[in-house]
């Protein structure tokens, strides 16, 4: 059941997109769901999964901007992760509809934001990045097919914090990139705890850094933030060519959805359409008109007693747990 962390060499790589990844697929009578479906990465998987035939519902915190944006490519639905009654309210809505999972994608997150506290003084990021995506997957769990995959959106930012058993709530101090770190952490425990729980039922999950791509992702950093990471110039346009484009930024979480190369396996977290490497700690030294930054995942991440405790955590504060015998409260 356990997947090796390495690379299998799967062919792809980092200038890889989605439509390649998908090229010659049909998947025609398959059921995908595509948190954040409306923007950046999430845009771009609904519109390659979409173009593969399978049917996209894409639960939308802005529905009027999700169908705006989709122009019909995708059923929108309302969902905001940053609230636990609207992820019921969708996940209900969803199961009522009878219909099944095949891919459910949690694309959607906010990076880097000033403080912000949700439901009862929750961490912002963690609580929408992780806690809102455990309750969904979750409740939703009953609408999820055997066979299915769940691929959880995480980030190379998980380099910059492992869980703060300790001060989860940054209640001595915030730090935007640690919050950011921290929720990203958690988007890998969760996928290697789902993989354990699920794996059992055939349903196997994933967690996938995507690359550096500008998107609306970076709206909370200041221009002056932006220029001096040397992404963009002066008047905000972008003067870095290592960035991924979008299409490229998708491809590895379709590529972990979908590929009949990761049959089988599951739990590990991938990069540039492989499975990654284990970490060094070390960032990768900074190249011709790159800088220098960390590939590969943080022991942290894969931690197996880590993603237990998590998911512990995580169902007494969701109040939510399919694996559990009294699964919802
Ligand atoms: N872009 C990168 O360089 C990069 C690098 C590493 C990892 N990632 C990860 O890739 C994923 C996609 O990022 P992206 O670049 O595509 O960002 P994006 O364009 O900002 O898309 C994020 C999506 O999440 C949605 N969202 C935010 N808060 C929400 C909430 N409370 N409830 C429901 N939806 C919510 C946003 O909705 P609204 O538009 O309505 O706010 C938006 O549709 C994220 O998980 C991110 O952490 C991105």
């Amino acid at each position: 059941m356990t997947t090796a962390q390495h690379r299998i060499g799967s062919g792809f790589g980092a200038t890889t997109t989605a439509a390649d990844v998908l090229e010659g697929r049909d998947l025609s009578g398959t059921l995908a769901v595509v948190t954040g479906g409306y923007s950046g990465l999430g845009l771009e998987t609904t519109r390659a999964l979409a173009g593969a035939g399978a049917r996209v519902v894409v639960p939308a915190r802005r529905p009027e901007v999700a169908k705006a944006a989709l122009g019909g490519l995708a059923e929108v639905d309302e969902l905001d992760l940053g609230d636990l009654d609207s992820v019921r309210g969708f996940a209900e809505r969803f199961r009522e509809s009878g219909r099944r999972i095949d891919f459910l994608i949690g694309s959607a997150a906010i990076m880097a934001c000033p403080e912000a506290r949700v439901g009862p003084g929750w961490e912002a990021q963690f609580a929408t990045n992780h806690l809102g995506h455990f309750a969904l997957v979750n409740r939703l769990w009953p609408s999820i097919a055997p066979g299915a995959r769940v691929v959880s959106v995480s980030s190379r930012g998980h380099h910059f914090s492992g869980i703060r058993w300790d001060d989860l709530w940054f209640e001595q101090g915030y730090d935007k990139w640690q919050a950011y770190g921290q929720a990203k952490t958690a988007n890998a425990l969760f996928a290697l705890r789902l993989d354990e729980l699920g794996g059992p039922f055939g349903v196997r999950s994933f967690s996938v850094h995507p690359g550096s791509i500008l998107t609306p992702l970076q709206r909370h950093l200041s221009l002056e933030e932006k220029i001096a990471n040397g992404w963009v110039d002066e008047r905000g346009e972008p003067i870095a060519d290592w960035f991924k484009s979008p299409q490229q930024g998708a491809a590895t979480q379709v590529w972990a959805a979908t590929s009949p190369a990761l049959d089988g396996m599951g739990g590990v977290y991938c990069e540039d359409c492989d499975i990654a490497e284990p970490a060094s700690g070390e960032p990768l030294p900074s190249g011709p008109g790159r800088p220098a930054m960390y590939t590969g995942v943080r022991d942290w991440a894969v931690d197996r007693a880590q993603a237990a405790r998590l998911w512990e955590l995580s169902a007494g504060l969701t109040g939510v747990d399919a694996f559990s015998p009294a699964p919802l409260r």
